[in-house]
């Protein structure tokens, strides 16, 4: 993806096009007339205005072409609707506006005023950051070789100046997470018979390759005789060959315990013998979005390089009915040597990560694990697609993504754990059912999980709900890669 050079002065020498912030009432929105012309651009967008021909609500724009007495090529005016009523979210949504209007269209070289128009409680520095971020992102359109003869235009857009002091690293923070969303959309969106096991792998090497991160792959020989027959009982119903992807990036002290994400890679699900209903059955080839969200962190770590470390797991398979699937009853011996009875087949996705996370643990030791994972449609019942689920076992860990999920507009919602729900999984065949009735879904199947996370900090993000959007706009999100390399930035400087 080409890449939009950040700067920041004051200088609007070849500069084509102009971004200005604009409230309800036509007025520039806190520029203390650093632009040239500025008194020319207020009483045109101030007349604008007044004739109803741009209201300056949230979200609303319009493109000028040559404005009388502006040596602009373009300007394009941005609504922020009414002084100091602006939330987060409504700039957010002003922000992606201008970047739709802007998307091909001829703005090569841009200066963007509207950090200014920010919400009041926020800094000019998380302006860029969101900037830079969202305008980066919008260069990303969907480029497999599957998509057939749909042709891509490449963007014009080269450069945009911020008119403010400089904030490089918050820019570049906001181009690299754009950079891994794009990664993360890209392979999520990409059908299940290109994007296999072996492709995530092949990626993971790509990244290794690009950046100096080790790689390790491990083959299903290797995973049956390590003893993984939880993940290998998922993958036993499938030809396409499973694999589990290993990644380390060392960027701290090699004494420094790495942070773990571990991300759920079912590259298409289709319930198994436990078999899903065919409507929307396609959507489960986003399956693989928490595998998809850890190789996108990598690549914005592998941009901003911060001081940590961090390895990422990825348990990939298909879940296919077959011969030799594995059926309902059956019962399997899970790397940690817990015993599981496989009552719906179609709970794949905590089969695979508990042995995930045991060997995550005994690998690497691990001072945190963060596990990520499209995980039960009993999410999206609860929270809808506007915020991801979050459980875990330490509070502070739990509230740091938190806090980094609202920086962003990443968002997590809390929901508990406790023994009530644990109790859910009761087998009288084996340790434990793979599932805990409906009620609770979320939880008991982060309940589950928790039964392999052995005292060591641990969160689960389930975004069943966040990882893409369904409808006439079907495609995936990106998310919740911007709230992790927020939280991995944080942990890095702190
Ligand atoms: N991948 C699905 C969860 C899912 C479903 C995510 C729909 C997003 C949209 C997962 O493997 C699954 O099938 N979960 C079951 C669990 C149930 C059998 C306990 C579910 O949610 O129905
Ligand atoms: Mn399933
Ligand atoms: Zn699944």
């Amino acid at each position: 993806m080409k890449h939009i050079q950040f700067a920041f002065n004051t200088s609007f020498t070849h500069l084509d096009t102009l971004i200005l912030p604009i409230n309800d009432e036509g007025e520039i929105i806190s520029l203390e007339n650093i632009l040239p012309q500025q008194s020319t651009l207020n009483a045109l967008s101030k007349s604008l205005s007044k004739s109803g021909d741009f209201s300056g609500n949230v979200g609303t724009t319009l493109l000028l072409i040559k404005p009388a007495g502006i040596e602009f090529q373009r300007v394009l005016l941005v609504g922020f609707g009414a002084k100091d009523k602006l939330t987060t979210k409504g700039y957010l949504t002003s922000i992606q506006a201008a970047a739709d209007a802007l998307d091909h269209c001829g703005a090569i070289h841009i200066v963007n005023a509207a950090i200014f128009a920010k919400p009041a409680a926020e800094s000019i520095k998380w302006a860029v950051t969101q900037n830079a971020q969202i305008f980066q992102r919008s260069f990303y359109d969907y480029s497999h070789e599957s998509r057939g003869s749909h042709s891509l235009k490449e963007p014009k857009v080269e450069s945009m100046v911020f008119p403010a002091d400089d904030y490089t690293a918050a820019a570049h923070q906001g181009q690299a997470t754009a950079l891994g969303m794009a990664l993360t959309q890209e392979l999520a969106n990409m059908p299940s018979n290109f994007c296999t096991p072996t492709y995530l792998a092949e990626t993971a090497i790509q990244l290794g390759q690009e950046f100096d991160f080790d790689i390790k792959i491990l083959d299903r020989k290797e995973m049956i005789e390590m003893g993984m027959g939880s993940f290998m009982s998922v993958a036993q119903g499938g030809d396409t060959p499973p694999k589990m992807i290993c990644l380390s990036y060392k960027g701290g002290e090699s004494s420094q315990a790495p942070i773990a994400l571990v991300g759920k890679g079912v590259t298409f699900d289709t319930g198994g013998i436990s078999l899903k209903p065919g409507a929307g059955m396609d959507e489960m080839k986003y399956d693989m979005g928490g595998a998809a969200t850890v190789l996108g962190v990598f690549k914005a770590l592998g941009e901003i390089k911060p001081n940590i470390n961090v390895v990422g797991v990825i348990p990939a398979t298909e879940n296919m009915p077959s011969g030799n699937a594995i059926k309902p009853g059956d019962v399997v011996t899970s790397l940690s040597g817990q015993t599981i009875e496989v009552l719906n087949t179609d709970a794949e996705g905590r089969l695979i990560l508990c042995d995930a996370l045991t060997y995550t643990q005994q690998t690497y030791k691990p001072s945190k694990i963060i596990d990520m994972a499209t995980l039960t449609g009993a999410c999206i019942i609860a929270l809808g697609h506007h915020v991801s689920a979050i459980m875990g076992n330490n509070q502070p860990l739990v509230d740091a993504l938190r806090t980094a999920g609202e920086t962003t507009y990443d968002r997590f919602w809390q929901l508990p754990l406790g023994e009530e729900w644990d109790e859910q999984l009761k087998s009288n065949f084996a340790d434990m059912a793979n599932i805990g009735g409906r009620a609770g879904g979320s939880i008991t199947a982060a309940q589950f999980l928790a039964r392999f996370v052995k005292e060591v900090d641990w969160a689960h993000l389930d975004i069943a709900g966040t990882a893409w959007i369904s409808g006439d706009k079907k495609g995936a999100t990106g998310r919740p890669v911007p709230a992790l390399v927020e939280y991995l930035l944080t942990e890095a400087k702190a």
